[in-house]
This record gives structure tokens, C-alpha cells and sequence, in this order.
């Protein structure tokens, strides 16, 4: 697989969900992404428990579940319950991010740790050989629709630089402001997982766009 992408639900209809999540389904698209946020981590409230059930018996594609949301600990159980194929928590948000990365994997879940654009990838040196994947925020985490902030280029070579200096094969994903127009410098630095709401679920024609990613990431990866 040249590179996973995985279109963002929070940009989706939410009055026709189930339409949107048919259309990733008949896509080829790798991932459905999930953002839980919690007016707290986050200045803003998504969705939550509730309502992933029916989005869980509805996505044919593995659920990306990013947690924006304070002591992630208290509902790792609850969802693996539910349904998430890949569990990623705040690096800022979690006093014992060892314990956590670990929780989630007893559960049978990928561990995704993410960071901000202000935390530095230095700061998770001693944890990368836990985790199979590494969120970047490279937007202020909240909100879709927001500008890509172009520091997350460094950060990426740096982060996949010690990837391939200790020999460790986690994914680095990217999540804010990813577009067709950015996609592949976000690769070319050394990134796998592209997260992308409105730039795929606001666009004209979705899933060209989609076909439009997807064509970036092997053409890039056979170059
Ligand atoms: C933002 C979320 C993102 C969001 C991305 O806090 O973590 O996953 O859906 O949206 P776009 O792609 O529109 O920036
Ligand atoms: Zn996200």
C-alpha cells in the first residue's frame, strides 16, 4: 500500500451520514477517520459514544478513532467496545502515556499517539518503540476547515528520520489542512496516513478527489 488515506467524518453531512459513509465505503479510500472532542482537550464538541454504533455497523473501512478529549484512560475499553480499529490519544492530554499506549493494544487496537503543532517529536523518544502510529497535528486540534501550518514539514523528516535510524516502522499521520494541493510534500518528508475532511467531503466531487489522493500517493511512491 503506497500511503492509507482517511477522509475525516467531521467534514461530512451530518444530516446524511450514512450517505457519506457509503460513499468512503465504494471509494478506495483505506480508513474512515473519527474525531472525538470533548469541549475540554479541545475547544469544541464533535460526537461520541453514541453515535459510533451506527457509524461502526455502517463503515465497511477500519474506524482511525483520534480522542481530542482530557484523561483519555477513562474510555479505552469502552472503545475498543465500540469498534475502533485504530485508537489515537494526546500526548498533552495524558499524564501516563506509557500505560495508555499499552491499554490500548491489550484491547486489540493500533496505538496512535498525537501532538500538537507546539510539542516537539523529541519529546516522544522514549515511547516510539511502543506505539504503531504517530499523529501530527499540523493544524490547531478543534476544528476542520483550518490552514495547514507549514512547520509540520520539519517535522516529519525528523520523526521519520528516527524511524529509520532505530529501524521502527510505526505510521506518521497527518491531520489538519491536508489537500490535494500539500499531499505530496507531506509524503515526500516522510508520511503515510493522510487525514483529509474538507478537502475531500467539501469538494465538488468527492470521490474524484479521493481517486486525486490516491493517485499522489502511488505516483509518488513508484517515482
Ligand atoms: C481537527 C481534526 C481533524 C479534522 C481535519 O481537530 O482532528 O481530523 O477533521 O479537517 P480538515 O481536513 O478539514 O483540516
Ligand atoms: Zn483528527
Amino acid at each position: 500500500m503506497a500511503c492509507i488515506l482517511a477522509p475525516s467524518l467531521l467534514a461530512a453531512d451530518f444530516l446524511h451520514l450514512g450517505d457519506d459513509i457509503d460513499l468512503i465505503n465504494q471509494s478506495d479510500a483505506h480508513w474512515l477517520h473519527i474525531d472525538i472532542m470533548d469541549g475540554l482537550f479541545v475547544p469544541n464538541i464533535s460526537f461520541g459514544q453514541t453515535l459510533l454504533p451506527f457509524i461502526r455497523e455502517r463503515s465497511e473501512k477500519p474506524l482511525d478513532v483520534h480522542l481530542m478529549i482530557e484523561e483519555p484512560s477513562r474510555y479505552i475499553s469502552q472503545f475498543a467496545e465500540l469498534g475502533a480499529n485504530v485508537l489515537t490519544i494526546h500526548y498533552e492530554a495524558e499524564r501516563h502515556v506509557h500505560r495508555v499506549i499499552h491499554a490500548i493494544k491489550e484491547k486489540g487496537m493500533k496505538a496512535g499517539l498525537a501532538i500538537n503543532p507546539h510539542t516537539s517529536v523529541d519529546l516522544l523518544d522514549d515511547i516510539l518503540e511502543d506505539v504503531d502510529l504517530v499523529l501530527l497535528m499540523s493544524v490547531n486540534p478543534g476544528f476542520g476547515g483550518q490552514k495547514f501550518i507549514y512547520q509540520t514539514i520539519p517535522k516529519i523528516r525528523k520523526l521519520k528520520t528516527k524511524a529509520i535510524e532505530r529501524n521502527l516502522s510505526f505510521h506518521i499521520e497527518i491531520d489538519g489542512g491536508v489537500g490535494l494541493h500539500n499531499a505530496e510534500a507531506i509524503l515526500d518528508a516522510g508520511a503515510d496516513v493522510l487525514v483529509a475532511g474538507s478537502s475531500v467531503f467539501s469538494s465538488d466531487d468527492p470521490k474524484a478527489t479521493i481517486e486525486k489522493f490516491l493517485a499522489i500517493c502511488s505516483s509518488f511512491h513508484s517515482q
